[in-house]
C-alpha cells in the first residue's frame, strides 16, 4: 500500500511532486489545529430520547445545540451494526486496491456522470491546479433498497453487496436524526423528509487517503461545506477530518463504531441561517491509508429550497431567497476549484 497509484497518473505516490504541493498560504498549518476542543459526541440510546415529550428530551437539545455551534456532531449507540460498518470500509479499501489500470476505467472529470472516480482539486493563483492526496468514487444510492445494478461491474460484487445493506442502514439512520433535527427547529417531526420528497438526491463517496510522505504541504480534501442537507461519515480507524470552530481549525478523532454527522448548505437555508453548514476539510498522515465513506442524503433537482415559513416571523425575516435546487448545483459547479461560496448567492440583503 505504500506505493498507492492514482487512477489517472503515471507514477506511484512515492514522494510528493510539485502538482501536489499548495501555495504556503493554502497549506493546513497543522501545529496550529487545537485539541482543546471538539465536535460533540451524542449517545442516540440516552434514555430520554424516548420521553413522550419528545421536544425536550436530552438528545433534541444536543443535536440542536451541535447543529447551531458546530454544525457536525458524532453519533455512537445509532443501532447499525459494527458489521455492516466493517464490510463497508474493506469494500471500500479493496476498490482502492484494485490494479491502476482497472481504476482508470471509472475515471472521469466529468461532473455530470453519475458514476465516477476522481480526484478533487484546488485552483490557485495562475490558474494552475493542485492535486489532493487522494482518491474518491462516487455513486447513486437512489433507490435506497438496491443501487447494485447501477455499479460498474470493474469494482466486482463484494462493494455493491456490502454497500447495499450499508445504504439500507444509513437510509433509515437519516431519516430517525432528520426527524430529531426537525424537532429541534420546533417544526413537524416529518417536516424536513417531506420537503425532500419522495425522490431524494443521495449520493455517496468512498474516500481513500494514501499515506503521505510530507502532510504539512498538501490536503486530503479541499476546504468545503457539504452542499446537500445531511452527511453521515464513516471513517476507518484513522482521523483525518478538521472542522471551522470560532476561525480555529479542530480535529474529529475516529472513534469506534460512531458516525459523524454533519449538516449540509440546504438545512442551513431551510433553518434560515439557525443551523449551520460548516467548512471543513481532511488532512492526511504518514503512518497508513485512511478510509471514510461519505453519504449524502439532499433534495432532488427540482425541489423548491428557501427558509421554512415556520420560522419566519417580524423578528426572524427570510435571510435567503427560495431557489430550484438545481440552480444551487449549477452555482456549486461554476465555483468547482474554489472555496465556494455557494449559499452567500442566494443570501437577501438585510
Ligand atoms: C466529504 C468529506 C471527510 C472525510 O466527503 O465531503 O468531507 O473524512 N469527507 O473523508
Ligand atoms: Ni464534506
Amino acid at each position: 500500500m505504500n506505493s498507492f497509484q492514482l487512477a489517472d497518473d503515471s507514477a506511484p505516490l512515492l514522494s510528493l511532486s510539485p502538482k501536489f504541493i499548495l501555495p504556503e498560504d493554502k497549506r493546513p498549518q497543522l501545529s496550529e489545529v487545537t485539541s482543546l476542543d471538539s465536535i460533540p459526541i451524542i449517545d442516540l440510546s440516552d434514555r430520554s430520547c424516548n420521553d413522550d415529550d419528545s421536544s425536550s428530551s436530552l438528545v433534541v437539545q444536543k443535536i440542536s445545540r451541535a447543529c447551531e455551534e458546530y454544525g457536525f456532531f458524532q453519533i455512537v449507540n445509532h443501532g447499525v451494526p459494527e458489521q455492516v460498518c466493517n464490510k463497508m470500509v474493506s469494500a471500500i479499501t479493496d476498490l482502492f486496491n484494485l490494479p491502476p489500470e482497472k481504476r482508470k476505467q471509472l475515471y472521469t472529470t466529468d461532473h455530470t456522470k453519475t458514476t465516477k472516480l476522481y480526484n478533487y482539486y484546488l485552483q490557485v493563483e495562475g490558474g494552475e491546479k493542485v492535486k489532493m492526496w487522494s482518491e474518491c468514487f462516487s455513486h447513486s444510492w437512489y433507490p435506497i433498497e438496491d443501487v447494485t445494478h447501477l455499479l460498474p461491474q470493474e469494482i466486482g460484487i463484494q462493494y455493491g453487496e456490502a454497500f447495499s445493506e450499508y445504504a439500507r442502514e444509513i437510509g433509515s439512520l437519516v431519516r430517525r436524526v432528520l426527524g430529531l433535527i426537525s424537532i429541534g427547529l420546533g417544526i413537524e417531526e416529518d417536516c424536513l423528509l417531506k420537503i425532500l420528497g419522495d425522490e431524494p438526491r443521495l449520493r455517496a463517496q468512498a474516500n481513500f487517503y494514501p499515506p503521505c510522505p510530507d502532510p504539512e504541504l498538501t490536503l486530503g480534501l479541499p476546504v468545503h461545506t457539504d452542499v446537500n442537507v445531511l452527511t453521515v461519515i464513516l471513517q476507518s480507524q484513522v482521523s483525518g477530518l478538521q472542522v471551522i470552530k470560532d476561525g480555529k481549525w479542530i480535529a474529529v478523532p475516529a472513534i469506534p463504531n460512531a458516525f459523524v454527522i454533519n449538516l449540509g448548505d440546504q438545512i442551513q437555508v431551510l433553518s434560515n441561517g439557525r443551523f449551520k453548514s460548516v467548512h471543513h476539510r481532511a488532512v492526511t498522515n504518514k503512518l497508513g491509508p485512511r478510509v471514510s465513506m461519505a453519504m449524502f442524503y439532499g433534495p432532488n433537482l427540482e425541489t423548491i429550497i428557501g427558509p421554512i415559513e415556520e420560522l419566519i416571523d417580524d423578528e426572524h425575516p427570510p435571510r435567503y431567497t427560495s431557489y430550484r435546487f438545481s440552480e444551487f448545483l449549477e452555482e456549486f459547479y461554476n465555483q468547482e476549484g474554489s472555496r465556494r461560496m455557494v449559499k452567500e448567492v442566494f443570501e437577501l440583503p438585510n
